[in-house]
């Protein structure tokens, strides 16, 4: 609950080095991720979030930038969906989604970087 009514990272870095999306075209959800990071250990050092969606999905979008923020590009592309679930302590199955989600995001954001480099 607290991820979802006191998010830490809610918000839009203006110059983000890159911008990651997903969405959810069964429930309308959408997340957009936005990523400083350290083109010399390709650390990420600012991470965060904008999500269109429920409070799965925002509370979601707070956790995994709590976990991602510090870690190089390759430690944040192994964060799963069941990392983001454990750490909030476990979503219900119907809302597993919502995870999902935001891991597809973060995926999006490191492999756009990952092109760019
Ligand atoms: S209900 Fe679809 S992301 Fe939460």
């Amino acid at each position: 609950m607290e991820h979802f009514t006191n998010p830490k990272f809610f918000g839009k870095i203006k110059d983000a080095d890159v911008i990651g999306k997903a969405g959810n075209p069964r429930c309308g959800d959408l997340l957009t991720l936005y990523l400083k990071i350290n083109p010399k250990n390709k650390t990420i050092t600012d991470i965060k979030f904008e999500t269109l969606g429920c409070a799965s999905a925002i509370a979601s979008s707070d956790m995994i930038c709590k976990i991602a923020k510090g870690k190089t590009m390759e430690e944040a592309l192994k964060i799963g969906f069941q990392d983001v679930s454990n750490r909030l302590g476990t979503l219900p199955p119907l809302k597993i989604h919502c995870a999902q989600l935001v891991t597809e995001a973060l995926k999006d954001a490191i492999n756009k970087n990952l092109l760019n480099a």
